[in-house]
């Protein structure tokens, strides 16, 4: 199928680029002309493996293009994706104007040659935008224009955004017409087939097929569902410091009733990145706005909040004062596998640092670039062991794989003291107390090694 794709955004990108490897003919547009630029000399500006070589295997196999025309692309296609950016606003609800640029754009430039083009809404939006879209296009088309709104919600993650486009669990469109659904059910034919799943075949995606207003709620009502299960569990995490638990071993108890499951119950310093704030913050308004009071997503976003507040204060009970002390953070990106640093706890935890005069080193894979240009006095270190020298404390602010498996020892002894504050509990705690170090972590029992004493009074768990 001739696909256009407005907006190389995250979101446009990978879905532009996954459905050309699919077999479509994929027109990719941004109003950016340095993007254009950047994305037509091969160079991705977004950080997610395994994209920048599927864009120039497409783009050399004459199915994937870029252009800075949206006209161009509204006349040429059967379908045409919007991707484009719906920023949070201070007070939660989401900023729709680019939404509302390009459909006045579509609008224009679409041919009423008795074609019925597909305009799929694949940002992240509000229920009823779907209907907004419609009405805008229908105000700016000229007469005898046919087309449909369809939504098409994405569930991708970052860092695995191709694995789940290719492996989803669902693939929901909400549609007007069976004319809409046999088009969405062609474009994802490939994926629905089961032809990716290893043996391929031996699963399917479930296909969903409601109205426009449902699939806009299926996805922020999963969104802050995922969201809800984090500060769930680090609610309990909280139970477990008061009453001596262990939050690794309650999550791992409650995971395996089959109802509740083992995903999304990892306890630490709570969600970031640029889907759950903005969503779950999104979705309260919109509930508010149309009379429904969800006091649960208030809840969900103070417990989230919490979660950094109460790291600061292990910090602060872990190194006493603060001030002039050499810290080392570890990890910086909101989650492993990406450079994304938006809505990051570590951004937090440097800002306060920092205001509390503490030195710090810091060391991420892949977001330290991003970080440097926010927080230039951090020491931006080549490796965890460079950013463990001689430091007071090391934090662990993100779970990257390569610091689940430092070697313990050789870390004790290029810092000043051993002690580790773990915000997202990677480390066994006799593993890392049998190398020399306290250890503070999330929903668990501080630990110290043999022969330390415990101070009363502490309050730290
Ligand atoms: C999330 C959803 O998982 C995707 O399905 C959705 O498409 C996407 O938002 C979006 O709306 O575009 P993403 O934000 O990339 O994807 O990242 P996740 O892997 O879901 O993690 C979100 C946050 O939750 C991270 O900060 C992560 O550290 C945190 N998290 C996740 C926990 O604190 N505990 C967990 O058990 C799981």
């Amino acid at each position: 199928m001739r696909v256009g794709v407005i907006g190389t955004g995250y979101v446009g990108l990978v879905t532009a680029t996954c459905l050309a490897e699919a077999g479509h003919h994929l027109t990719c547009v941004d109003n950016d002309p340095r993007k254009i630029q950047t994305l037509r000399e091969g160079k991705i500006p977004i950080y997610e493996p395994g994209l920048e070589e599927m864009v120039a295997r497409n783009v050399a196999a004459g199915r994937m293009r870029f252009s800075g025309s949206t006209a161009e692309a509204a006349a040429e296609n059967e379908m045409l994706f919007i991707a484009v950016g719906t920023p949070g606003r201070d007070d939660g609800t989401a900023d729709l104007s680019f939404i509302e640029a390009v459909s006045r754009e579509i609008a224009t430039n679409l041919p009423a040659d008795g074609t019925r083009k597909i305009i799929v809404e694949k940002s992240t939006v509000p229920v009823s935008t779907g209907d907004r879209v419609k009405r805008s296009i229908q105000r700016g088309c000229r007469p005898g224009v046919q087309f449909e709104v369809v939504s098409n919600p994405e569930f991708l993650r970052e860092g695995s955004a191709i694995h789940d486009f290719f492996r989803p669990d669902r693939i929901v469109v909400g549609v007007e017409s069976e004319f809409a659904a046999a088009a969405m059910r062609r474009l994802y034919e490939p994926i629905l087939e089961g032809r990716y799943f290893d043996p391929p075949g031996s699963r399917r995606p479930a296909w969903l097929v409601t109205d426009v207003a449902s699939a806009e709620l299926i996805k922020h009502a999963s969104n802050s569902f995922l969201a809800l299960k984090i500060s769930y569990i680090n609610s309990i995490a909280a139970i477990c410091e008061l009453t001596g638990g262990n939050i690794e071993h309650v999550a791992e108890g409650m995971g395996l009733d089959n109802r509740i499951g083992p995903q999304f119950l990892r306890a630490g310093l709570g969600y970031g990145g640029s889907c759950f704030p903005k969503d779950v913050a999104a979705f309260r308004e919109i509930a508010r706005a149309a009379g429904a009071d969800f006091g649960i997503l208030k809840e969900v976003m103070e417990v989230n909040a919490g979660q950094r507040k109460k790291f600061l204060r292990k910090i602060e009970e872990a190194l006493w004062v603060v001030k002039g002390k050499t810290v080392a953070v570890l990890g910086l990106a909101f989650k492993p596998h990406t450079d994304d640093i938006r809505e990051a706890p570590a951004l937090d935890i440097l800002a306060w640092l920092d205001k509390q005069g503490a030195h710090i080193r810091a060391y991420d894979p892949a977001a330290q670039e991003n970080v440097r240009k926010l927080f230039p006095g951090v020491a931006y270190c080549a490796s965890p062991y460079q950013a463990a020298e001689q430091a007071d404390a090391l934090l662990v602010v993100t779970e990257w794989d390569e610091f689940r498996y430092l070697d313990l020892k050789r870390l004790r002894e290029t810092m000043k003291h051993g002690i580790i504050i773990d915000g997202r509990n990677i480390f066994d705690p006799p593993a890392v107390t049998e190398a020399g170090f306290e250890y503070f972590s999330m929903g668990r029992p501080p630990v110290r090694p043999a022969g330390m004493e415990q101070s009363s009074g502490s309050s730290v768990s």
